[in-house]
C-alpha cells in the first residue's frame, strides 16, 4: 500500500514536467524492482515511444508520425499498460481526427481543467487493441505483464497506435486464444457498440432472443382407455380420456432487422444474433449479400437493387431493428416494427456528441459496460484489410471512403 502512494505520487505532485515525473517514476519503480508484485520494468528505461498522432484537428494531413511521444504512465492503481500487437480503425476515429465531440472529450479528460485549449495534443487514435500486458497497477490482481488481452478503449483516452496504450483493467480482458491479434484487434470496439444496442437498449439477450411458447398437445377421445374423468353412469359409453397435456417447447425466433449489416457493427450484430436464435434480415449492398450470408443472416435485402423500404414492406414486421445508416431510415423504417408489441428502433447514428457538445450533456452511450459481448459467442472476426503500422494514413483514407466489408486493422509491434 505504502508502495502504491510512492509510484503514484508523482502524477500528483504540482511538478507540470511530465519529463521529470516520468524519469521520477521509472527510476522509483527501478529502484523499487523486486518489491512490487505487479510491476514490470520490461519497458522502465525508456521514457518515449514511436506513435501516430494529431497536433490538431483536420483532414488526413494532420496525422504525424513521431518517435518521441510520452510513454503513456499508470496514474490509477487499477490501470494496466498494454504493448500494442494490433490495432483496429472505427468510423469514430474519422470523426475524432475531425474535431468531433470536442468540448464533451475535453471534459472527460479532465473535468477541472476547463480553461487550456488543445491541452489534450498530441492526440493518438485508434479505439481497438489487441496485445500483451507490459506492467500493471498495485491494484490490478486479474492480468499479469505477460498476459495477452483485447480491450475497447474510451474515446476520451490515448488511442493504440502507438507501441503502448494506457487502459483501466476493467476495459480489458483476456484475449481468446484461438484469435491471433489482427483477428482480436478488430472486434472489441464494434462488440460493445452491438452489445450495447442490442442487449443494453435492445433489450434482447441469449435468454430471450428465441421466445419459447408453451403448446399443449392433446390426444383425440379413446373409448377403450381408463380415463381420469372419472366413471360414466352409462357402461356403455364411450369412455373419455383426460386431454394428455404434453409440453411442447416451441422456439419462436424474435425477429431483427439490421439496416446495413456489411460493416464493422452489422458483421457482428448478425453473428450474436444469430447465435441467440433470432431471426436476423440485413440491408447491404449486392457484393456484400454473401458475406453478411455468410455470417449467417436469413434474409437479405439488396438496398441497391431497390428502395429498401419497399422490399421490407412485403416481409413480417420486426421485433428490433438495429439502424447502423441513419439519416432517411429513421422516417420509414420505425413503420416495420410489430405494432403493441414493445418493439424497439435502435440506431447507432446519432449526433450524441455533438449534441452533447451543444447542450451540455456529459456522458456518452459508450460509457456502458465495458464488457464484451462475444465473449460467451463464437465471434468470426471480419478483417477486410490489414495495414502496417507505416501505412496508418491509408488505413484512415480506407475507412474514410466507406464501403466497409468487416474491420480495417493497423499492425503495431510487428513493425517497429
Ligand atoms: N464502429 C462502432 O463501434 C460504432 C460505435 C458507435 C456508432 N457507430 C456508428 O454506427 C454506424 C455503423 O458503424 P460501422 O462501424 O458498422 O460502420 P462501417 O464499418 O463503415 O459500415 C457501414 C456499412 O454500411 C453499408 N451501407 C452504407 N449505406 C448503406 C445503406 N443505405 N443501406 C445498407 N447498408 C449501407 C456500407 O457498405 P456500402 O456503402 O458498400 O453499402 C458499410 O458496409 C456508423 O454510422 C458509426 O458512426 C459505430
Amino acid at each position: 500500500m505504502v508502495l502504491c502512494v510512492v509510484v503514484l505520487h508523482p502524477q500528483h505532485l504540482v511538478c507540470k514536467d511530465r519529463l521529470i515525473m516520468l524519469i521520477c517514476r521509472r527510476w522509483l519503480a527501478f529502484s523499487l524492482k523486486g518489491q512490487c508484485r505487479s510491476l514490470s520494468l520490461s519497458a522502465s528505461r525508456r521514457i518515449i515511444m514511436p506513435a501516430w498522432v494529431i497536433d490538431k484537428y483536420g483532414d488526413n494531413n494532420v496525422l504525424r508520425f513521431s518517435k518521441n511521444v510520452f510513454l503513456p504512465i499508470i496514474h490509477f492503481p487499477n490501470e494496466v499498460i498494454i504493448k500494442v500487437h494490433a490495432a483496429a480503425l472505427n468510423p469514430i476515429d474519422i470523426s475524432m481526427r475531425g474535431g468531433y465531440g470536442i468540448t464533451t472529450l475535453a471534459l472527460k479528460r479532465d473535468f477541472l481543467d476547463l480553461s487550456e485549449k488543445g491541452k489534450e495534443f498530441p492526440l493518438i487514435l485508434g479505439r481497438d487493441v489487441s496485445g500483451e500486458i507490459m506492467e500493471c497497477g498495485l491494484a490490478v490482481n486479474l492480468f499479469k505483464p505477460g498476459d495477452q488481452v483485447w480491450a475497447a478503449i474510451p474515446p476520451w483516452k490515448q488511442g493504440s497506435l502507438a507501441e503502448f496504450v494506457v487502459v483501466s483493467a476493467n476495459e480489458v480482458a483476456h484475449k481468446p486464444r484461438s484469435l491471433e491479434h489482427v483477428e482480436a484487434a478488430s472486434i472489441p470496439y464494434v462488440a460493445e457498440t452491438a452489445w450495447s444496442a442490442i442487449v443494453n437498449t435492445g433489450g434482447l439477450n441469449k435468454d430471450n432472443s428465441a421466445k419459447k411458447r408453451q403448446l399443449t398437445a392433446t390426444t383425440p377421445m379413446d373409448s377403450h382407455e381408463s380415463t381420469s374423468l372419472g366413471t360414466s353412469s352409462n357402461p356403455c359409453a364411450p369412455r373419455l380420456r383426460a386431454p394428455i397435456e404434453t409440453n411442447l417447447l416451441s422456439l419462436e425466433a424474435l425477429s431483427v432487422l439490421i439496416l446495413g449489416g456489411s460493416g464493422g457493427v452489422g458483421t457482428i450484430a448478425i453473428q450474436m444474433l444469430k447465435a441467440w436464435g433470432a431471426h436476423v434480415t440485413v440491408t447491404c449492398s449486392y457484393d456484400a449479400k454473401s458475406l453478411v450470408r455468410d455470417l449467417g443472416a436469413d434474409d437479405v435485402v439488396d438496398y441497391t437493387a431497390e428502395p429498401p423500404e419497399k422490399q421490407l414492406q412485403s416481409l413480417p414486421k420486426f421485433d428490433l431493428i438495429l439502424d447502423n445508416i441513419g439519416g432517411e431510415t429513421e422516417k420509414w423504417a420505425p413503420s416495420l416494427l410489430k405494432p403493441w408489441s414493445g418493439a424497439k428502433f435502435v440506431t447507432l447514428v446519432t449526433p450524441f456528441l455533438n449534441n452533447a457538445d451543444r447542450l451540455g450533456a456529459v456522458d456518452g452511450m459508450l460509457q456502458s459496460g465495458a464488457t464484451l459481448g462475444c465473449k460467451m459467442i463464437k465471434i468470426r472476426a471480419v478483417v477486410e484489410k490489414v495495414f502496417t503500422f507505416a501505412e496508418v494514413p491509408k488505413a484512415f483514407e480506407k475507412v474514410e471512403q466507406g464501403h466497409a466489408r468487416g474491420k480495417t486493422v493497423v499492425t503495431v509491434a510487428k513493425h517497429l
